[in-house]
């Protein structure tokens, strides 16, 4: 139905006035993928995809699909589908009439219209709503038409602009599922953007974290989360335990006291910050004996959160944030237990302070 594109950005920037929302972005996405951006409030996610879409003039940079320059091509002659937050659709249409409004405009006849608006009502699931308005919809029913509105028109690109944002938590697994399963089915290459980090490394191919108009880092989901670039990557996308340290030589740090291994990578000698996540503290008996780091400290807080159990511990003068799955709850620590806490050299990551 749609045929996979590639989607190249180069030095792509957007000065609004005197402030820069978007400053020098190179990213490529491959044919038929998912590439999923990621970033605080305000680091210019939408700014991006407003470029691609040709929704704002960009003030340097190209974007090609495919290899073609399509930077200084009208929104539509572009052949991009996109959705957005708010669904706006159009409230006085039916659902039908909305999904093929995209198809009226590109002059296709009403009889292949018909076909192909029932087409993309089948594939998010909406078919016998057609005759049905926005109002009399749900909001992740709504959003599901602003899916298939975009995907009518056989895009070569798909935005999508924190799609899901509006919708509760329930919706938002089942609807997040549904359109990985399409994009994939389709093979069509989308940008989906998002501030919700889970989303974007669940969904996602490849995840671009993006930080004041810059992308701080690009890789698959797990090397994001696992061998974040820095402290701020690390920090956005998961929980993070931080604390003050030395490197005292390649792979060496001082931390509260005492000497271990831990991963300096490139990090000079001197004032740094260790960081570990806090489900890769091991406490007790979870933790496999071997060459691991291990401090001993006293469960200061315990919070129970059905399928995790978040403890604080005290050790000298480092707070741990540990989290570790709720096996029995007979086997929980207790506030006030001593315990002791393990963890492997290498999910020790150092940066420079
Ligand atoms: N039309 C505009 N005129 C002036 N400044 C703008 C305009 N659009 C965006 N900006 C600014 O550009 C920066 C990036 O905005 P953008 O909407 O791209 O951020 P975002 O990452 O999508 O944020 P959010 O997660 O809140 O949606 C912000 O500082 C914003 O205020
Ligand atoms: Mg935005």
């Amino acid at each position: 139905m749609t045929r996979s594109a590639a989607l190249t950005l180069r030095g792509v920037t957007k000065h609004f006035g005197a402030a820069v929302a978007v400053d020098g972005v190179s990213l490529d996405v491959a044919p038929g993928s998912m590439l999923g951006l990621l970033g605080p409030s305000g680091c210019g996610k939408t700014t991006v995809l407003r470029a691609i879409a040709g929704l704002v003039p960009v003030t340097a940079g190209t974007i090609t699909v495919d290899g073609e320059d399509i930077t200084a091509r009208p929104p539509h002659g572009r052949d991009i589908g996109l959705v957005f937050q708010q669904y706006a659709l159009f409230p006085h249409l039916s659902v039908a009439a909305n999904v093929g409004f995209g198809l009226e405009m590109r002059g296709v006849a009403a009889a292949e219209r018909r076909t192909r608006v029932a087409e993309a009502l089948a594939m998010v699931q909406l078919s016998g709503l057609d005759g049905r308005r926005p109002r009399e919809l749900s909001g992740g029913q709504q959003q599901r038409v602003a899916l298939a509105r975009a995907l009518v028109i056989r895009p070569r690109i798909l935005l999508l602009d924190e799609p899901l944002s509006n919708l509760d938590a329930r919706l938002r697994d089942e609807l997040r599922v549904e359109i990985r399963r399409i994009q994939q089915r389709l093979r069509i290459t989308t940008v989906f953007v998002t501030h919700d980090q889970a989303e974007a490394l669940a969904m996602c191919d490849v995840v671009g974290v993006m930080s004041q108009g810059r992308v701080a880092q690009i890789g698959p989901p797990a090397e994001i989360y696992e061998r974040p670039v820095s402290r701020m990557v690390a920090e956005f996308v998961g929980r993070l335990n931080t604390w003050p340290c030395e490197v005292v030589a390649p792979g060496r740090i001082r931390l509260d006291g005492r000497e271990m291994p831990a991963a300096t990578d490139g990090v000079a000698n001197g004032a740094a910050l260790a960081t570990i996540r806090p489900h890769r503290l091991l406490l007790g008996g979870a933790a496999p004996a071997g060459a691991l780091n291990h401090v001993t400290g006293q469960v200061t807080h315990v919070a129970y959160v059905g399928d995790l159990v978040q403890y604080h511990v005290a050790a000298g003068a480092l707070q741990l944030r540990v989290e570790a799955h709720a096996a029995r709850h007979a086997e929980t620590h207790r506030v006030g237990d001593v315990v002791e806490c393990r963890w492997w050299p290498d999910d020790l990551r150092v940066f420079g302070a």
